[in-house]
């Protein structure tokens, strides 16, 4: 099939590459032109794993093209995918300017049947908009559909998701358009959820406020088990075992960030006050998550009593592993107001320090986890980078100047820490 993106962010990169591999001719657009001709040159925009060779192999393959012309994307293809950013305004609510824009443009260009669909993460009721955008500009009166499309894409493992997803929920209001999607997708083999277009918006928005809900949750049980001496991922275990529990999204630490929990619960929370519904529950979601960055600032004065030019050790600095993106990282406030409270700091990360460098600017960077802990009075770990899960100890201890650990991540075992003669703090693990 002919596919067209709109908008070659991290969405749309992942979404294009992966259409093109499954063998569809697929053109991703963006209005940035300089972002398209570094692509062309084979300058991938971000770090994701697989995605740089998915990309470079489909364009060799001619599956998969870049422009910066929405014309030829409208006229390429006869399903056009929005994959455009949805940026918080000042009050919590997704700015929908982009999705407004590529829509009217669509429009603009239509000359024949096409079936638009929203990938972004959109308020409800968008899709209304997209239709009543497209049918004011429809010049030619050209036929068309709209269909909501929501991605579950995690950083990190993006094509690993897109590949084997849970489910794929397609939300149309035609037979036609829920032909083409379910067409389109038929070589994953995946469970479809097919609903009017209202419910699949809902599904995505639901879903990320659900699984920050439960982060939230285990973060709550920490910060119980640290006043009661249990180990919250022995009660993390305990609790995910139980099938309607479930493991996943159950581990405790500095708190979520990223482009999408923060960002998309606010917008939730906006939306349901707009419809008269006061989504207590999220706002309390959304105070935890930010307590955790207190949390663990907390336990840095707590152990290293006067902080001021004391030098921590900082590893991890992007909202996960796997990824170099930094946006709404926790690392960035703690080591924000670390600074500010006149620590100093030494930082790694293996992929996120160029991004980091342009916030950070009294952080020093170092070229490895043993540089960033030679002379420091601590090592905070803020993201679970598998690199730091096998460090040389001993080095650590001997380069260190006092052998103290605060693992903002639980990644280490304190029992073993503790025989290695660390002195071990986590999130909700009592001291060892
Ligand atoms: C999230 C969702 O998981 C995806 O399904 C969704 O498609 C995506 O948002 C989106 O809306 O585009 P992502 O933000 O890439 O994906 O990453 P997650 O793996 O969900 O992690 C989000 C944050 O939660 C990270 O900061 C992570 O460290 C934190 N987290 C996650 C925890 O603190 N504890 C956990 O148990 C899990």
């Amino acid at each position: 099939m002919k596919i067209s993106l709109i908008g070659c962010g991290y969405v749309g990169l992942v979404t294009g590459s992966c259409l093109a591999e499954l063998g569809n001719k697929v053109i991703c657009v963006d209005n940035d032109s300089k972002k398209i001709a570094r692509i062309k040159q084979g300058k991938i925009p971000i770090y994701e794993p697989g995605l740089e060779e998915l990309i470079l192999n489909n364009v060799k393959k001619k599956r998969l093209r870049f422009t910066s012309s929405i014309q030829e994307g409208v006229k390429y293809s006869e399903i056009i995918f929005i994959a455009v950013g949805t940026p918080p305004l000042e009050n919590g609510e997704a700015d929908l300017t982009g999705i407004e824009n590529v829509a009217r443009h669509i429009a603009l260009n239509l000359s024949g049947y096409r079936l638009i669909v929203e990938k972004s993460t959109v308020p409800v009721e968008t899709g209304e908009w997209v239709k009543k955008t497209i049918s004011t500009y429809n010049k030619h009166k050209a036929e068309f559909d709209v269909a909501s499309n929501p991605e579950f894409l995690r950083e990190g493992s993006a094509i690993e998701d897109f590949m084997h997803p849970d489910r794929i929920v397609i939300g149309v209001e035609s037979k036609r358009a829920r032909d083409l999607l379910v067409n389109l997708y038929k070589p994953l083999n995946a469970p479809l959820v097919i609903t009017n277009i209202r419910s699949a918006e809902l599904i995505k928005h639901a879903s990320n406020a659900f699984l920050a809900t439960k982060i939230s949750f285990i973060n709550a049980i920490a910060y119980i088990c640290d006043k009661v001496g249990a180990d919250v991922e022995e009660v993390a275990r305990g609790m995910g075992l139980d099938k309607r529990i479930g493991q996943s999204n159950l581990s405790a630490g500095v708190g979520y960030g990223g482009s999408c929990f923060p960002k998309d619960l606010d917008a939730f929370i906006a939306i349901s006050e707009r419809i008269g519904y006061n989504f207590d529950l999220l706002k309390a979601v959304r105070n935890i998550n930010e307590e955790q960055k207190h949390f663990i600032l907390k336990k840095v004065r707590d152990f290293l009593w006067v902080v001021k030019d004391k030098t921590i050790a900082v590893l991890g600095l992007s909202f996960k592993p796997d990824t170099d993106d930094i946006r709404n990282a926790p690392s960035i406030d703690i080591i924000k107001e670390l600074l500010h409270e006149g620590v100093k700091i030494k930082a790694y990360d293996p992929q996120a320090m160029n991004k980091a460098k342009e916030v950070l600017d009294k952080a020093a960077f170092c070229k490895d986890p043993y540089e960033a802990c030679k002379g420091a009075d601590c090592l905070l770990v803020i993201t679970e980078w598998n690199e730091f899960k096998e460090l040389d100890f001993k080095k650590v201890k001997h380069l260190l100047k006092r052998p103290l650990i605060i693992d903002g991540r639980n990644i280490y075992e304190p029992k073993s820490m503790k025989e290695k003669g660390f002195t071990y703090v986590g999130i909700g693990r009592g001291r060892h």
